[in-house]
């Protein structure tokens, strides 16, 4: 007999509180000032009279500033995510706990991002605000039912917002910006162990119903931006850039995630455990071959463009 979600969330609430217990005492604290060096900021035009921002003002490159962009909504839309998770696992108990201490974690990252970008002139800060409303004004609703879809997508969620902050760190050359997105993704990297610690046990209790779940999340995972206006052609800028792909989603994302939970060597599931894993299977193999040529493509046409040059 399968579990219901209520019996599951019951049944996970100790391995929460292990699990919070843990978090807090890997999680350093941080202030987002300390990584913002507001001796750059200038006044804008408006209220204080100062200067419009201009292209020519930003350090950054393109596919950088539209990464730290993409980003940067994704964070924005905080409370639509907090109404998704306090609504699937409670604010009650151990589980109410880690829904608001996330929150509170999550909070720090947009706006130290905000700071960051308006300080150092790095976007437009007009355009930027009109996008968040833009896209907070569409909210997020999850496109999972039930709570292990939800566990399983935060899993693999929060790996690859770690590993997009980094790269994006990384691609924009700015020292301090690269500095402030590894200090987020080392966030990112304990709310993914976390879930991925919980849904591992989620395996225990229902094997079967388990797996099903990660099926469905992996073959229709979605970044938590995809609403966003131009998410296709930003995440192809992004992609094209080597800083999100599908070969870092699958190398460095889903496969690092579902070895550690040994999906591939569970023994005892049945049914329709068994038909999801070789679903999985299947799906892993479409997309690596996907991915290599994507790969291929992209260094193919990088090196015309340098021939050109
Ligand atoms: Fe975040
Ligand atoms: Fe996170």
């Amino acid at each position: 007999m399968a579990m219901t979600q209520t019996q599951l969330l019951h049944e996970l609430e100790p391995v929460v509180a292990v699990e919070l217990d843990r978090h807090n005492a890997m999680a350093k604290e941080w202030f987002p000032h300390e990584y913002v060096p507001w001796s750059e900021g200038r006044d804008f035009d408006g209220v204080y009279g100062g200067e419009a921002w201009q292209e020519s003002d930003s350090k950054i490159p393109e596919a950088a500033r539209v990464s730290l962009i993409v980003n940067l909504l994704t964070e924005d839309n905080l409370p639509s995510y907090h109404h998704e998770i306090a609504s699937t696992f409670g604010r009650d108990g151990a589980w109410g706990t880690w829904v608001h201490r996330w929150t509170a974690e999550e909070d720090r990252h947009g706006t130290a991002i905000r700071d960051y970008l308006t300080v150092t002139r790095a976007v437009d800060p007009v355009a930027l605000e009109r996008a968040r409303m833009a896209h907070m004004e569409q909210g997020f609703q999850s496109e999972y039912g039930t709570m292990l879809q939800q566990l399983a997508y935060v899993s693999f969620q929060e790996l690859a917002t770690r590993i997009s902050h980094r790269n994006t760190g990384k691609a924009s050359g700015d020292e301090g910006c690269e500095r402030l997105l590894a200090r987020i993704a080392a966030d990112e990297n304990l709310h993914m162990l976390f879930y991925r610690n919980l849904l591992k046990a989620a395996f225990e209790l229902d094997p079967n119903q388990t797996m099903r779940a990660v099926t469905d999340v992996v073959t229709t995972f979605q970044m938590p931006g995809s609403g966003m206006d131009g998410f296709a052609r930003k995440s192809l800028i992004i992609a094209n850039e080597g800083i999100y792909d599908l070969r870092l989603h699958l190398d460095d994302v889903l496969m690092p995630v579902l070895r550690q939970w040994a999906v591939f060597d569970k023994t005892g599931l049945d049914g329709d455990g068994e038909k999801a894993r070789e679903e999985l299977s299947a799906f892993l193999a479409k997309t690596d071959a996907t991915a290599a040529r994507f790969v291929e493509r992209r260094e193919e046409r990088r090196a015309r463009a340098a021939a050109r040059q």
